[in-house]
Protein backbone atom coordinates (compact mmCIF):
# COMPACT_ATOMS: atom_id res chain seq x y z
CA UNK A 1 0.00 0.00 0.00
CA UNK A 2 1.50 3.73 -0.58
CA UNK A 3 2.09 5.25 2.31
CA UNK A 4 0.05 8.72 1.50
CA UNK A 5 -3.11 6.19 0.86
CA UNK A 6 -1.85 4.49 4.17
CA UNK A 7 -1.69 7.63 6.62
CA UNK A 8 -5.40 8.84 4.97
CA UNK A 9 -6.62 4.92 5.30
CA UNK A 10 -5.35 5.30 8.89
CA UNK A 11 -6.88 8.63 9.19
CA UNK A 12 -10.28 7.31 8.60
CA UNK A 13 -10.23 4.44 10.79
CA UNK A 14 -8.72 6.57 13.74
CA UNK A 15 -11.72 9.05 13.06
CA UNK A 16 -14.74 5.84 12.80
CA UNK A 17 -13.30 3.97 15.63
CA UNK A 18 -15.17 2.90 18.17
CA UNK A 19 -12.81 3.94 20.57
CA UNK A 20 -13.03 4.33 24.63
CA UNK A 21 -13.13 7.98 25.27
CA UNK A 22 -10.02 7.92 27.45
CA UNK A 23 -8.23 5.51 25.54
CA UNK A 24 -4.52 7.68 24.77
CA UNK A 25 -3.97 8.71 21.54
CA UNK A 26 -0.64 6.30 21.13
CA UNK A 27 -2.77 3.31 22.40
CA UNK A 28 -5.59 4.06 19.15
CA UNK A 29 -2.96 4.33 16.29
CA UNK A 30 -1.33 1.32 17.69
CA UNK A 31 -4.63 -0.13 17.90
CA UNK A 32 -5.50 0.73 14.12
CA UNK A 33 -2.55 -0.27 12.73
CA UNK A 34 -2.61 -3.48 14.19
CA UNK A 35 -5.75 -4.73 12.56
CA UNK A 36 -4.06 -3.58 9.41
CA UNK A 37 -1.80 -5.73 9.77
CA UNK A 38 -3.83 -8.78 10.93
CA UNK A 39 -6.37 -8.41 8.58
CA UNK A 40 -3.77 -8.07 6.03
CA UNK A 41 -4.55 -4.59 4.81
CA UNK A 42 -0.75 -4.22 5.84
CA UNK A 43 0.91 -7.77 4.67
CA UNK A 44 4.14 -8.75 5.81
CA UNK A 45 7.27 -7.01 3.84
CA UNK A 46 5.25 -3.91 3.66
CA UNK A 47 7.26 -0.69 4.95
CA UNK A 48 5.30 1.71 7.60
CA UNK A 49 5.99 5.42 6.92
CA UNK A 50 8.71 7.24 8.59
CA UNK A 51 7.36 8.41 12.67
CA UNK A 52 7.59 11.66 11.31
CA UNK A 53 5.63 11.61 8.19
CA UNK A 54 2.96 9.87 10.12
CA UNK A 55 2.77 12.23 12.95
CA UNK A 56 2.18 14.84 10.48
CA UNK A 57 -0.50 13.16 8.44
CA UNK A 58 -2.06 11.82 10.92
CA UNK A 59 -1.53 15.42 13.25
CA UNK A 60 -0.29 13.85 16.45
CA UNK A 61 3.38 14.12 17.75
CA UNK A 62 5.48 11.80 17.02
CA UNK A 63 6.10 10.35 20.51
CA UNK A 64 2.32 9.41 19.58
CA UNK A 65 3.43 7.75 16.85
CA UNK A 66 6.79 6.25 18.51
CA UNK A 67 4.94 4.46 21.59
CA UNK A 68 2.28 2.95 18.94
CA UNK A 69 5.72 1.85 16.97
CA UNK A 70 7.37 0.55 20.16
CA UNK A 71 4.14 -1.19 21.01
CA UNK A 72 4.11 -2.99 17.87
CA UNK A 73 8.15 -4.18 17.94
CA UNK A 74 7.17 -5.52 21.33
CA UNK A 75 4.56 -7.37 19.99
CA UNK A 76 6.55 -8.98 17.11
CA UNK A 77 3.96 -7.34 14.52
CA UNK A 78 6.92 -5.48 13.03
CA UNK A 79 10.67 -5.10 13.03
CA UNK A 80 13.27 -2.28 12.44
CA UNK A 81 15.94 -2.67 9.97
CA UNK A 82 18.62 -0.23 10.63
CA UNK A 83 19.17 2.48 8.13
CA UNK A 84 16.04 1.45 6.11
CA UNK A 85 12.84 1.59 8.67
CA UNK A 86 10.08 -0.49 9.96
CA UNK A 87 8.48 -3.42 8.14
CA UNK A 88 5.70 -5.42 8.64
CA UNK A 89 6.74 -9.50 9.67
CA UNK A 90 3.23 -10.47 11.44
CA UNK A 91 2.77 -13.91 9.28
CA UNK A 92 -1.44 -14.93 9.72
CA UNK A 93 -1.67 -18.15 11.90
CA UNK A 94 -2.28 -20.83 8.87
CA UNK A 95 -5.89 -21.32 10.20
CA UNK A 96 -6.73 -18.50 9.48
CA UNK A 97 -5.17 -17.63 6.09
CA UNK A 98 -6.31 -21.18 4.68
CA UNK A 99 -10.20 -20.23 5.71
CA UNK A 100 -11.06 -16.59 5.60
CA UNK A 101 -14.13 -17.13 7.30
CA UNK A 102 -12.66 -18.06 10.37
CA UNK A 103 -10.37 -14.91 10.66
CA UNK A 104 -13.88 -13.23 12.86
CA UNK A 105 -12.15 -13.67 16.62
CA UNK A 106 -8.80 -11.59 15.34
CA UNK A 107 -11.38 -8.51 13.96
CA UNK A 108 -12.12 -8.61 18.07
CA UNK A 109 -10.92 -4.96 19.39
CA UNK A 110 -9.92 -6.35 22.93
CA UNK A 111 -9.89 -3.04 24.48
CA UNK A 112 -13.81 -2.44 23.50
CA UNK A 113 -14.46 -5.01 26.49
CA UNK A 114 -12.49 -3.10 28.74
CA UNK A 115 -12.87 -0.75 31.14
CA UNK A 116 -10.80 3.05 30.60
CA UNK A 117 -9.19 1.66 34.08
CA UNK A 118 -8.47 -1.52 31.97
CA UNK A 119 -7.70 0.23 29.32
CA UNK A 120 -4.80 2.54 30.87
CA UNK A 121 -4.27 -0.60 33.05
CA UNK A 122 -3.06 -2.77 29.88
CA UNK A 123 -1.49 -0.14 27.68
CA UNK A 124 1.98 -1.13 29.03
CA UNK A 125 4.71 -2.83 26.91
CA UNK A 126 4.79 -6.16 27.80
CA UNK A 127 8.62 -7.16 26.79
CA UNK A 128 10.08 -8.15 30.28
CA UNK A 129 13.27 -9.12 28.73
CA UNK A 130 16.01 -8.18 31.31
CA UNK A 131 19.58 -6.87 29.44
CA UNK A 132 22.63 -6.30 31.42
CA UNK A 133 21.66 -2.54 31.47
CA UNK A 134 17.89 -2.62 32.16
CA UNK A 135 16.86 -0.02 34.85
CA UNK A 136 14.77 -1.40 37.70
CA UNK A 137 16.93 -4.73 37.69
CA UNK A 138 18.83 -5.54 40.34
CA UNK A 139 21.55 -8.53 41.05
CA UNK A 140 19.63 -10.91 43.43
CA UNK A 141 22.14 -13.79 42.38
CA UNK A 142 23.70 -12.34 45.52
CA UNK A 143 20.58 -12.75 47.69
CA UNK A 144 22.31 -15.03 50.71
CA UNK A 145 19.33 -17.31 49.84
CA UNK A 146 20.70 -20.36 52.74
CA UNK A 147 20.50 -17.98 55.25
CA UNK A 148 16.64 -16.51 54.54
CA UNK A 149 15.79 -20.20 53.81
CA UNK A 150 17.00 -20.92 57.43
CA UNK A 151 14.90 -17.98 58.78
CA UNK A 152 11.66 -19.09 56.58
CA UNK A 153 12.32 -22.21 58.10
CA UNK A 154 13.05 -21.93 61.37
CA UNK A 155 9.38 -20.07 61.74
CA UNK A 156 7.49 -22.76 60.08
CA UNK A 157 9.05 -24.86 62.44
CA UNK A 158 7.71 -22.79 65.22
CA UNK A 159 4.45 -22.52 63.41
CA UNK A 160 2.36 -19.78 65.16
CA UNK A 161 -0.94 -20.47 63.83
CA UNK A 162 -1.67 -16.82 63.35
CA UNK A 163 1.09 -16.45 60.99
CA UNK A 164 -1.15 -18.77 58.82
CA UNK A 165 -4.01 -16.28 58.97
CA UNK A 166 -4.44 -12.76 56.58
CA UNK A 167 -2.85 -9.96 57.96
CA UNK A 168 -5.57 -7.43 59.94
CA UNK A 169 -3.87 -4.94 61.41
CA UNK A 170 -1.37 -3.23 58.56
CA UNK A 171 1.04 -6.29 59.28
CA UNK A 172 3.53 -8.49 61.41
CA UNK A 173 4.26 -6.31 64.38
CA UNK A 174 7.42 -7.00 65.21
CA UNK A 175 8.38 -6.47 61.23
CA UNK A 176 6.76 -2.90 61.52
CA UNK A 177 8.60 -2.45 64.80
CA UNK A 178 11.79 -3.31 63.37
CA UNK A 179 10.93 -0.80 59.98
CA UNK A 180 9.93 1.96 62.10
CA UNK A 181 13.02 1.64 64.27
CA UNK A 182 15.24 1.35 60.90
CA UNK A 183 13.53 4.83 59.38
CA UNK A 184 13.61 6.74 62.61
CA UNK A 185 17.76 6.13 62.29
CA UNK A 186 18.50 6.18 58.85
CA UNK A 187 15.97 8.15 56.96
CA UNK A 188 15.15 10.71 60.24
CA UNK A 189 11.13 9.30 59.50
CA UNK A 190 9.24 10.49 62.30
CA UNK A 191 6.79 7.61 63.42
CA UNK A 192 5.48 5.19 66.01
CA UNK A 193 4.81 2.27 65.03
CA UNK A 194 1.01 2.41 64.80
CA UNK A 195 1.98 4.39 61.52
CA UNK A 196 3.78 1.55 59.64
CA UNK A 197 1.87 -0.49 57.13
CA UNK A 198 3.09 -3.59 54.92
CA UNK A 199 1.59 -3.38 51.34
CA UNK A 200 3.07 -5.94 49.10
CA UNK A 201 5.40 -2.92 47.53
CA UNK A 202 5.03 0.79 46.22
CA UNK A 203 2.51 0.19 43.65
CA UNK A 204 0.51 -1.19 45.87
CA UNK A 205 0.87 1.82 48.09
CA UNK A 206 0.26 4.30 45.81
CA UNK A 207 -2.72 2.36 44.49
CA UNK A 208 -4.20 2.44 48.27
CA UNK A 209 -3.45 5.99 48.01
CA UNK A 210 -4.81 6.50 45.34
CA UNK A 211 -7.85 4.80 46.25
CA UNK A 212 -8.44 6.05 49.59
CA UNK A 213 -7.69 9.76 49.16
CA UNK A 214 -8.83 10.73 45.74
CA UNK A 215 -12.07 10.47 43.87
CA UNK A 216 -12.31 9.97 39.94
CA UNK A 217 -11.27 13.36 38.08
CA UNK A 218 -9.00 14.55 41.00
CA UNK A 219 -5.57 16.17 40.01
CA UNK A 220 -2.73 14.60 40.85
CA UNK A 221 1.03 16.60 40.87
CA UNK A 222 3.83 14.35 38.83
CA UNK A 223 7.37 15.15 38.27
CA UNK A 224 8.07 15.45 34.72
CA UNK A 225 9.81 12.99 33.87
CA UNK A 226 8.26 10.58 36.28
CA UNK A 227 8.34 6.82 37.39
CA UNK A 228 6.20 5.58 35.21
CA UNK A 229 4.68 2.67 37.48
CA UNK A 230 3.07 5.65 39.29
CA UNK A 231 1.80 7.43 36.99
CA UNK A 232 0.19 4.67 35.61
CA UNK A 233 -1.47 3.35 39.12
CA UNK A 234 -2.69 6.78 39.14
CA UNK A 235 -3.99 7.34 36.04
CA UNK A 236 -5.75 3.93 36.73
CA UNK A 237 -7.35 5.53 39.39
CA UNK A 238 -9.01 8.15 37.08
CA UNK A 239 -6.99 10.88 38.13
CA UNK A 240 -6.05 13.80 36.27
CA UNK A 241 -2.14 14.17 35.67
CA UNK A 242 -0.75 17.49 36.07
CA UNK A 243 3.15 16.89 35.38
CA UNK A 244 5.32 19.93 37.27
CA UNK A 245 9.34 20.04 35.81
CA UNK A 246 11.72 19.44 37.81
CA UNK A 247 15.25 21.48 38.00
CA UNK A 248 18.53 20.94 39.87
CA UNK A 249 16.49 21.38 43.14
CA UNK A 250 13.97 18.63 42.12
CA UNK A 251 10.20 19.27 42.13
CA UNK A 252 9.49 22.53 41.03
CA UNK A 253 6.23 24.44 40.73
CA UNK A 254 5.39 27.38 38.66
CA UNK A 255 2.69 30.23 39.86
CA UNK A 256 0.64 28.48 36.81
CA UNK A 257 0.64 25.21 38.15
CA UNK A 258 0.03 27.00 41.68
CA UNK A 259 -3.16 27.20 39.77
CA UNK A 260 -3.95 23.29 39.48
CA UNK A 261 -4.85 22.29 42.75
CA UNK A 262 -3.82 18.80 43.20
CA UNK A 263 -5.19 16.19 45.78
CA UNK A 264 -2.21 14.62 45.78
CA UNK A 265 1.82 15.00 44.80
CA UNK A 266 3.38 12.45 43.77
CA UNK A 267 7.56 12.79 44.60
CA UNK A 268 10.92 11.26 44.69
CA UNK A 269 12.78 13.81 47.02
CA UNK A 270 15.52 11.98 47.62
CA UNK A 271 16.58 10.87 44.28
CA UNK A 272 14.65 11.84 41.53
CA UNK A 273 13.63 9.53 39.51
CA UNK A 274 14.98 8.91 36.72
CA UNK A 275 16.77 11.94 36.79
CA UNK A 276 18.89 11.73 40.02
CA UNK A 277 18.93 15.00 42.02
CA UNK A 278 18.38 15.94 45.38
CA UNK A 279 15.41 18.11 46.75
CA UNK A 280 16.84 21.02 48.09
CA UNK A 281 15.61 22.41 52.01
CA UNK A 282 13.65 25.49 50.37
CA UNK A 283 11.74 23.29 47.86
CA UNK A 284 10.84 20.71 50.86
CA UNK A 285 9.29 23.64 52.90
CA UNK A 286 7.86 25.16 49.67
CA UNK A 287 5.48 21.65 49.00
CA UNK A 288 5.06 20.88 52.71
CA UNK A 289 3.80 24.22 52.84
CA UNK A 290 1.55 24.37 49.93
CA UNK A 291 -0.08 20.75 51.06
CA UNK A 292 -0.97 21.95 54.28
CA UNK A 293 -2.91 25.36 53.15
CA UNK A 294 -3.79 23.56 50.00
CA UNK A 295 -5.35 20.27 51.76
CA UNK A 296 -3.14 18.09 49.49
CA UNK A 297 -1.21 14.15 50.22
CA UNK A 298 2.38 14.44 49.61
CA UNK A 299 3.71 10.84 48.42
CA UNK A 300 7.10 10.77 49.29
CA UNK A 301 8.72 7.78 47.12
CA UNK A 302 11.60 6.50 48.85
CA UNK A 303 12.50 3.83 46.68
CA UNK A 304 16.23 3.39 46.29
CA UNK A 305 17.46 5.74 49.49
CA UNK A 306 19.45 2.39 51.28
CA UNK A 307 22.03 3.01 47.93
CA UNK A 308 23.39 6.28 48.81
CA UNK A 309 27.99 6.05 47.87
CA UNK A 310 29.25 8.86 49.17
CA UNK A 311 27.66 11.87 51.11
CA UNK A 312 25.47 12.39 53.92
CA UNK A 313 22.51 10.70 54.25
CA UNK A 314 19.44 12.63 52.29
CA UNK A 315 16.54 12.47 55.10
CA UNK A 316 13.39 12.14 54.44
CA UNK A 317 10.19 14.61 53.50
CA UNK A 318 8.42 13.18 56.09
CA UNK A 319 10.75 13.97 58.50
CA UNK A 320 10.41 17.69 58.39
CA UNK A 321 6.41 17.44 57.93
CA UNK A 322 4.68 19.31 60.55
CA UNK A 323 1.02 18.73 59.58
CA UNK A 324 0.78 14.84 58.79
CA UNK A 325 0.55 15.61 54.97
CA UNK A 326 3.31 12.88 53.47
CA UNK A 327 2.72 9.67 53.01
CA UNK A 328 6.32 8.17 53.29
CA UNK A 329 6.59 4.89 50.96
CA UNK A 330 9.60 2.27 50.88
CA UNK A 331 10.20 -0.63 49.57
CA UNK A 332 12.25 -4.10 50.13
CA UNK A 333 12.27 -4.70 46.45
CA UNK A 334 15.85 -3.90 45.87
CA UNK A 335 17.37 -4.99 48.31
CA UNK A 336 15.85 -8.02 48.89
CA UNK A 337 14.45 -9.10 45.68
CA UNK A 338 11.89 -8.07 43.72
CA UNK A 339 9.50 -10.81 43.95
CA UNK A 340 9.06 -10.75 47.31
CA UNK A 341 6.69 -7.87 47.14
CA UNK A 342 6.59 -6.50 50.75
CA UNK A 343 6.89 -2.80 50.95
CA UNK A 344 5.58 -0.39 53.62
CA UNK A 345 4.07 3.37 54.26
CA UNK A 346 4.08 5.23 57.08
CA UNK A 347 0.71 6.88 57.22
CA UNK A 348 0.09 10.67 58.97
CA UNK A 349 -1.64 9.51 62.27
CA UNK A 350 -4.90 10.69 61.27
CA UNK A 351 -5.10 8.45 58.72
CA UNK A 352 -4.06 4.71 60.47
CA UNK A 353 -7.17 3.80 61.42
CA UNK A 354 -8.88 4.04 57.97
CA UNK A 355 -5.58 2.94 55.90
CA UNK A 356 -5.73 -0.58 58.01
CA UNK A 357 -9.25 -0.95 57.61
CA UNK A 358 -9.16 -0.06 53.82
CA UNK A 359 -5.36 -2.21 53.14
CA UNK A 360 -7.57 -4.85 55.05
CA UNK A 361 -10.80 -4.29 52.92
CA UNK A 362 -9.29 -4.01 49.36
CA UNK A 363 -6.62 -6.11 49.63
CA UNK A 364 -6.44 -8.75 52.20
CA UNK A 365 -2.88 -8.55 52.84
CA UNK A 366 -1.21 -12.03 53.70
CA UNK A 367 2.34 -13.64 53.77
CA UNK A 368 2.46 -13.34 57.21
CA UNK A 369 5.32 -15.90 57.32
CA UNK A 370 7.54 -14.18 55.05
CA UNK A 371 6.88 -10.92 57.23
CA UNK A 372 8.12 -12.73 60.43
CA UNK A 373 11.54 -14.21 58.57
CA UNK A 374 11.73 -10.65 57.37
CA UNK A 375 11.56 -9.08 60.64
CA UNK A 376 14.41 -11.90 62.04
CA UNK A 377 16.44 -10.59 59.02
CA UNK A 378 16.41 -7.08 60.35
CA UNK A 379 16.41 -7.33 63.87
CA UNK A 380 19.25 -10.07 63.24
CA UNK A 381 21.13 -7.58 61.68
CA UNK A 382 21.52 -9.12 57.93
CA UNK A 383 19.65 -6.47 56.86
CA UNK A 384 22.07 -4.15 57.55
CA UNK A 385 25.08 -6.33 56.21
CA UNK A 386 23.30 -6.98 53.31
CA UNK A 387 22.82 -3.77 52.56
CA UNK A 388 26.54 -2.71 53.17
CA UNK A 389 27.79 -5.98 50.63
CA UNK A 390 25.31 -4.48 47.57
CA UNK A 391 26.81 -0.87 48.27
CA UNK A 392 30.05 -1.68 47.81
CA UNK A 393 29.34 -4.01 44.94
CA UNK A 394 26.63 -1.52 43.17
CA UNK A 395 29.51 1.30 44.06
CA UNK A 396 31.70 -0.29 42.12
CA UNK A 397 29.66 -1.21 38.83
CA UNK A 398 28.68 2.56 38.85
CA UNK A 399 32.15 3.76 38.97
CA UNK A 400 33.17 1.37 35.76
CA UNK A 401 30.17 2.81 34.12
CA UNK A 402 31.02 5.98 34.13
CA UNK A 403 34.06 5.16 33.57
CA UNK A 404 33.26 3.60 30.42
CA UNK A 405 30.47 6.46 29.58
CA UNK A 406 32.36 9.27 30.05
CA UNK A 407 33.64 10.07 26.05
CA UNK A 408 29.50 10.09 25.08
CA UNK A 409 30.70 14.24 26.34
CA UNK A 410 32.68 13.98 23.13
CA UNK A 411 29.65 14.58 21.27
CA UNK A 412 27.56 16.65 23.69
CA UNK A 413 25.96 14.17 25.59
CA UNK A 414 25.86 14.77 29.55
CA UNK A 415 26.44 12.09 31.68
CA UNK A 416 24.72 12.37 35.21
CA UNK A 417 27.06 12.42 38.33
CA UNK A 418 24.54 11.40 40.56
CA UNK A 419 26.05 9.50 44.12
CA UNK A 420 23.15 7.03 44.93
CA UNK A 421 20.49 4.72 43.23
CA UNK A 422 21.00 2.38 40.44
CA UNK A 423 20.95 3.65 37.50
CA UNK A 424 22.57 7.17 35.52
CA UNK A 425 21.65 9.35 33.17
CA UNK A 426 22.75 10.19 29.76
CA UNK A 427 21.06 13.18 28.39
CA UNK A 428 20.85 14.46 24.86
CA UNK A 429 19.61 17.44 22.71
CA UNK A 430 15.89 17.40 22.17
CA UNK A 431 16.29 16.85 18.58
CA UNK A 432 18.41 13.19 19.04
CA UNK A 433 15.83 10.28 18.49
CA UNK A 434 16.34 8.47 21.95
CA UNK A 435 14.01 6.12 21.43
CA UNK A 436 15.91 5.07 18.32
CA UNK A 437 19.53 5.08 20.64
CA UNK A 438 18.02 2.84 23.00
CA UNK A 439 16.36 0.52 20.07
CA UNK A 440 20.26 0.54 18.33
CA UNK A 441 21.19 -1.00 21.85
CA UNK A 442 18.94 -3.59 22.46
CA UNK A 443 19.99 -4.86 18.70
CA UNK A 444 23.21 -5.42 20.65
CA UNK A 445 21.60 -7.00 23.89
CA UNK A 446 21.77 -3.94 26.19
CA UNK A 447 18.07 -2.78 27.06
CA UNK A 448 18.09 0.98 28.57
CA UNK A 449 14.84 3.01 27.86
CA UNK A 450 14.76 5.91 26.25
CA UNK A 451 14.09 9.15 28.66
CA UNK A 452 11.60 10.63 26.79
CA UNK A 453 9.68 7.77 27.52
CA UNK A 454 9.12 8.67 31.66
CA UNK A 455 8.30 12.42 30.43
CA UNK A 456 5.05 13.20 30.69
CA UNK A 457 3.56 16.72 29.83
CA UNK A 458 4.48 19.12 26.75
CA UNK A 459 8.36 18.63 27.72
CA UNK A 460 10.21 16.46 26.56
CA UNK A 461 13.41 15.67 27.47
CA UNK A 462 15.77 13.22 25.10
CA UNK A 463 18.43 10.75 26.65
CA UNK A 464 18.38 7.07 28.15
CA UNK A 465 18.41 5.84 31.83
CA UNK A 466 20.91 3.31 31.95
CA UNK A 467 20.89 0.48 34.81
CA UNK A 468 23.92 -0.76 36.35
CA UNK A 469 22.93 -2.96 38.95
CA UNK A 470 22.38 -5.87 36.65
CA UNK A 471 25.52 -6.39 34.43
CA UNK A 472 28.42 -8.49 36.46
CA UNK A 473 30.78 -6.44 37.83
CA UNK A 474 33.24 -8.02 35.34
CA UNK A 475 31.36 -6.68 31.73
CA UNK A 476 30.10 -3.70 33.12
CA UNK A 477 33.04 -1.65 31.21
CA UNK A 478 33.18 -3.79 27.70
CA UNK A 479 29.26 -3.17 27.71
CA UNK A 480 29.80 0.26 28.59
CA UNK A 481 32.00 1.22 25.88
CA UNK A 482 29.51 -0.74 23.22
CA UNK A 483 27.05 1.80 24.74
CA UNK A 484 29.19 4.56 24.37
CA UNK A 485 30.41 3.31 20.83
CA UNK A 486 26.64 3.38 20.04
CA UNK A 487 25.54 6.69 21.37
CA UNK A 488 28.30 8.82 19.96
CA UNK A 489 27.47 7.10 16.28
CA UNK A 490 23.83 7.93 16.76
CA UNK A 491 24.51 11.67 17.97
CA UNK A 492 27.23 12.17 15.36
CA UNK A 493 24.20 11.71 13.07
CA UNK A 494 22.48 14.31 14.44
C1 LIG B 1 10.63 5.18 41.53
C2 LIG B 1 10.39 3.77 41.99
N1 LIG B 1 9.58 3.56 43.04
C3 LIG B 1 9.34 2.31 43.49
C4 LIG B 1 9.91 1.20 42.92
C5 LIG B 1 9.66 -0.18 43.49
O1 LIG B 1 8.36 -0.54 43.35
P1 LIG B 1 7.80 -1.91 43.96
O2 LIG B 1 7.94 -1.84 45.46
O3 LIG B 1 6.39 -1.91 43.53
O4 LIG B 1 8.61 -3.03 43.41
C6 LIG B 1 10.74 1.37 41.80
C7 LIG B 1 11.30 0.19 41.12
O5 LIG B 1 12.01 0.23 40.15
C8 LIG B 1 11.00 2.69 41.35
O6 LIG B 1 11.80 2.89 40.29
Amino acid sequence: MKQLVLSEWLLTQLSQGAFPARMPNHRRVYETIRRAITEQVLPSGNRLPSTRSLAQDLNVSRNTILAAFDQLLDEGYVAAKTGSGTYVVYKQPEEFTKNPQTTTPLKIENNIELSSRGVAASSAPTNHEVQPFTPGEDDYSRFPIALWRRLLNRQWRALNPALLDSSHDGGYLPLRQAIADYLRVSRAVNLTVDQVLITSGTQQSIDLCARLLTDHNDCAWVENPCYWAARRVLEVNGLQLHAVAVDNEGMAPSTSDFRVTPRLIYTTPSHQYPKGMVMSYGRRRLLLDYAQSSNAWIIEDDYDSEFRFEGRPISSLQGMDQHGRVLYLGTFSKVMYPGIRLGYMVIPPQLVASFKNGLYELQRPGQVMIQAALADFIEEGHFASHIRRLRQMYGERRRLLQASLASVANVGARLSMVDSGLHLVVEFDEKVDDVRVAELAAELGLRVYPLSNYCVGEKQEKGLIIGYAYAATENITQYGNVLADIIQAALKEN
